[in-house]
């Protein structure tokens, strides 16, 4: 791991807020250890419960997984709905499962468009939670985070750290510039469409089913109705997994997934590196 600063660097208290969107629990790890490393007081925000009030913090943080080579749906319409701020610095973060697309460059333009200094982003690999991926086996991911990356993400805190600091103090925050790279940019965006059709229509296995209504709060677009077993409006559904995921007795199937190809969340070493 990186060294990290163990004393304050400022005389003026700060306070942040990070505005987490976390499926499966890899996000909300990473955006926790950055905003506990950072060593500032900081209030950690789930975006579905939509636009905070900035007014009551110094620095914002936003952090997101990568689903389809963007960022959620979700998230995106979180940015767009924030107002009223003006020139207070904020990071971005960052998890995928190898390949971050144009999701760091697209969360930091919309918190420029919004009106944040963005002084830092960071990308973190982390295991990757796409069912379909997961189906086929990656022991490569229950040695994620690599020390290397962990590294990268402690100097990365380190130098938010003193940015924000120094902002705190006086100085003038200093834009990043987040570019999305070639081979990512040239890649064409993926609609909701194809993500649903790579999904399949859902289905719920009754037997196994003991209506425990963990699906319908993980759905983030509200695409799942309790009656007798879980309903599913495949109109709102954009195919992102998380009820499948999380249903804690897998009995929700869609194509060739029945029984297979759960990420339940963080993994072992993932969690205990990700805890610190
Ligand atoms: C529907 C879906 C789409 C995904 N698409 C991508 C992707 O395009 N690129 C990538 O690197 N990881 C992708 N992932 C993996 C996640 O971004 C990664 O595992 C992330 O750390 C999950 O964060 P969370 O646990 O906070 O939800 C996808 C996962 C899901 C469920
Ligand atoms: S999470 Fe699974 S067990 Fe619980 S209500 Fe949904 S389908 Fe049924
Ligand atoms: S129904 Fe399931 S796959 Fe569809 S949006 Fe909701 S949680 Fe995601």
């Amino acid at each position: 791991m990186g060294k990290l600063l163990s004393t304050p660097l400022h005389l003026t208290p700060v306070k942040g807020i990070v505005c987490c969107y976390s499926a499966t629990g890899n996000t909300r790890l990473a955006a926790e250890y950055v905003a506990r490393h950072l060593g500032f007081e900081f209030a950690l925000h789930d975006v579905r419960n939509g636009a905070p009030d900035f007014s009551n913090y110094d620095f914002a943080g936003f952090a997101s997984p990568t689903d389809w080579l963007e960022e959620p749906m979700l998230m995106r319409s979180f940015m767009r709905s924030l107002t009223g701020v003006n020139g207070k610095a904020a990071f971005v973060l960052v998890t995928h499962g190898g390949m971050p697309g144009k999701t760091p460059a697209s969360i930091a333009r919309a918190a420029t468009e919004k009106g944040f200094v963005v002084v830092g982003c960071h990308v973190l690999k982390a295991p990757d939670s796409y069912p379909p991926i997961v189906a086929q086996g990656r022991p490569r991911d229950a040695s994620l985070p690599l020390e290397s990356e962990m590294r990268a993400l402690d100097d990365f805190i380190s130098g938010l750290r003193i940015a924000l600091a120094g902002i705190a103090d006086g100085k003038e925050a200093v834009p990043v510039i987040v570019k999305t790279p070639f081979a990512f940019r040239i890649m064409p965006s993926l609609s909701r469409e194809r993500s649903k059709k790579a999904q399949g229509p859902k289905s719920v296995d009754a037997a196994l089913c003991t209506k425990c209504g963990t699906c319908a709060r993980a759905c983030p677009y509200v695409a799942i109705e309790l009656s007798s077993t879980p309903a599913f409006d495949e109109e709102k559904c954009m195919g992102c997994w998380a009820c499948f995921n999380l249903c804690p007795t897998k009995a929700i199937y869609a194509g060739k997934l029945r029984g297979t190809g759960h990420y339940k969340g963080p993994l072992k070493r993932y969690r205990e590196v990700l805890s610190k």
